[in-house]
């Protein structure tokens, strides 16, 4: 079958996310290898956000692969309170790489169900209820973690669940938090405003601060260390607990294991991991909390759930995949090309007058277009406006698949890339950017 008739059998049959059904027109994939992926007439494609932001590992790891099959000839499924070596092996090896205390895991499907879950512990544990978010964040799709978000997503979701709380987030580029400010004054505001909302909320409500550890798909808008130690000290002021986000920011994604890592400061409660756990080979999600947490838990029912919590195929799939990147250093690699991503797209800046800003860490990397006085590029929650729209299509023509989402283009390619993969990405964006140089006055 070729890609015409794949797409077309695929439309025809199946529904699309997030988008009107009439404007999807995918490309097709029947292999793929490395930062490649191909399509049913063989077209090659450079996955420039390792999917989703998940497949860090790259397409085709022969190991990981080898591990998938070898535990299905062996077991591919028991039920939850059946206990495997998988699955106790996947919580040694969570509780070696995640910082601090966390120490216990309890295995989800996915992300949005882990930050559902997330919630729930939190609640059963302080017995409250309130959860305290950011408007410039994304934790998942079901209706829990959809209202715990705040990117437009959660508008048509409305009301969702009771019992969130939304702050803004750290902007220096437009907020007008940060105007006439340094990043750190900046930053300092936002951590005022958190605790002037947590004594507006009554501290006494509140079980749970909910932050992605490093922002992702809502744009990478990330605080600095000012903003996460007033986090920690407001925590213990308030005896509030931290639940991080990971999902999208774990895994060495921003050149540490967790986005967390860049704040040693910093000691979350729970923790939520999805996505490149299995390198996104097998769905599978992540709840890990600290020891007293686990404690609690001695005596006290844990009602939550799962058919699928600790499957244990998706469990020999993380342990496959976290085995590999402590063996072959992948964190620190990655790491490695995120600098040197990182200093191309600066060269990028340095050459469009469209880029205004480069933001993000390791391979998480986003470039913001935007006009001399401020304005982005392409309105936020907005279709594309026609510079946004000639930019996309260069990229859709050359074969780099990433979102150029509103006036931003995502830059997180697998942490194996290699530097001749990343400047092959550079000249595409190169040449798709320069159809809005002439926008920008
Ligand atoms: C930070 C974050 N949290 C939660 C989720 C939801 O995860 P999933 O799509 O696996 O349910 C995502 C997905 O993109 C995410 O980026």
């Amino acid at each position: 079958m070729n890609s015409e008739e794949l797409a077309r059998r695929n439309k025809e049959l199946t529904l699309s996310s997030w988008t009107a059904q009439s404007a999807w027109n995918p490309p097709t994939a029947v292999r793929a290898e490395g930062v490649y992926f191909y399509g049913a007439d063989g077209e090659r494609y450079l996955d420039w956000a390792s999917q989703l932001i998940n497949v860090n590992l790259g397409h085709g790891n022969k190991t990981v692969i080898k591990a998938i099959q070898e535990q299905a000839e062996k077991l591919c499924y028991v039920g939850p309170s059946i206990a495997t070596e998988p699955r106790a092996r996947l919580g040694e090896l969570l509780k070696q790489v995640t910082p601090h205390n966390l120490s216990k895991t309890f295995f989800t499907t996915a992300g949005t169900d882990a930050i559902e879950n997330a919630i729930k512990i939190a609640r059963l544990y302080t017995g409250k209820r309130k959860i305290v978010t950011r408007y410039r964040s994304y934790h998942g799709a079901t209706a829990a973690a959809m209202t715990a978000g705040g990117d437009p997503r959660r508008l048509a979701n409305e009301p969702g669940i009771a019992d969130i709380v939304r702050i803004h987030s750290a902007d220096p580029l437009r907020s007008p938090i940060y105007k006439g400010r340094t990043r750190d004054e900046g930053d300092a505001i936002v951590a005022d405003l958190l605790e002037q909302t947590i004594n507006f909320e009554g501290p006494q409500y509140i079980a749970a601060l909910l932050f992605e550890g490093y922002s992702g798909t809502s744009g990478i808008y990330q605080p600095g260390p000012v903003f996460w130690n007033r986090v920690q000290e407001i925590c213990e002021k308030y005896d509030i607990l931290l639940i991080l986000d990971e999902i999208m920011s774990g895994f060495g994604r921003t050149g540490k294991w967790f986005g967390v890592n860049h704040y040693p400061n910093v000691k979350p409660d729970i923790m939520c991991l999805a996505k490149a756990i299995t390198t996104g080979y097998i769905p599978l999600g992540a709840v890990v909390v600290t020891d007293t947490i686990a404690n609690h838990f001695e005596d006290n029912v844990l009602w939550a759930g799962l058919t699928y919590s600790g499957h244990a195929l998706a469990c020999a799939t993380g342990v496959a995949t976290i085995e590999y990147m402590l063996e072959h250093d992948i964190v620190e690699k990655g790491a490695e090309m995120g600098k040197f991503l990182r200093e191309q797209l600066e060269a990028l800046k340095e050459r469009h007058p469209a880029i205004a800003e480069i933001r993000g860490d390791g391979l998480h990397q986003i470039i913001d277009l935007g006009y001399p006085n401020g304005e982005p590029l392409s309105p936020f929650n907005s279709p594309l406006t026609e510079p946004m729209r000639k930019v996309a299509a260069v990229l859709k023509e050359r074969r780099l698949v990433t979102w150029a989402k509103w006036n931003t283009i995502y830059c997180c390619p697998p942490l194996t890339i290699s530097k001749e993969e990343i400047l092959e990405g550079i000249a595409i964006l190169d040449e798709a950017i320069s159809k809005a140089d002439p926008y920008i006055s």
